[in-house]
């Protein structure tokens, strides 16, 4: 079909044009630099993003994570209310223990307080208030939060099911 000279050729051509395509980009790159300069350009300003916060559109504002207090403000409790589906076999929320404490008035009540529950040593000796950033911090993480928790729970890796479900706990009041 081809013969050899030919083949060579469109090689040839081809590692050319390559060539040529890695120049102009050095030299574009050289010439329009696009990351952040060191030594007093104006780019540096444009590094980061600065939050505007609270007027964002909910879901436009998770994507880019905004703080934990701009995401409770705009939780949804209804779909929080489903996230508790996960916690269910263990709390409830009736003022009664099961495996877990019971939940209802958990927003701000003291770490390890509903008294007759045996905490763990983890638990019982963390101290502090269960505030809302507290908590998302420990249903990301219980483990991580609490070494030595018994709650047996992976986590919830979603802010937005954090502040959910913080929203809805928050809604029972106590
Ligand atoms: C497998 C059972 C289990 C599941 C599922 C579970 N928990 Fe727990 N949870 C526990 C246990 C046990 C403790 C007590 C931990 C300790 O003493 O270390 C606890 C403790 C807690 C505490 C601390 C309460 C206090 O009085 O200090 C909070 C808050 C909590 N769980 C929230 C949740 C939420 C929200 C979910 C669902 C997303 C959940 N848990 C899922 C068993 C569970």
């Amino acid at each position: 079909m081809f013969d050899t000279m030919t083949v060579t050729k469109a090689g040839g051509a081809l590692c050319g044009a390559f060539l040529i395509f890695l120049l102009g980009k050095w030299a574009a790159e050289s010439l329009y630099h696009t990351g952040p300069v060191a030594h007093g350009g104006e780019e540096v300003a444009q590094a980061y993003v600065i939050d505007t916060g609270a007027e964002a559109g909910g879901d436009e504002a998770a994507a880019e994570g905004p703080d934990f207090a701009t995401l409770l403000a705009s939780a949804d409790a209804g779909a929080g209310e489903k996230v508790f589906g996960k916690c269910k076999a263990c709390h409830k929320l009736d003022g009664t223990n099961g495996t877990g404490p019971h939940l209802d008035g958990v927003v701000n009540r003291a770490v390890g307080g509903v008294a007759g529950f045996g905490y763990s040593d983890g638990m019982a000796g963390h101290g502090g208030n269960w505030d809302p950033e507290t908590l998302s911090h420990f249903l990301e993480n219980p483990k991580g939060f609490v070494p030595g928790t018994k709650m047996s729970f992976a986590g919830l890796k979603k802010p937005e099911d954090r502040a959910n479900i913080i929203a809805y706990l928050q809604s029972l009041g106590g």
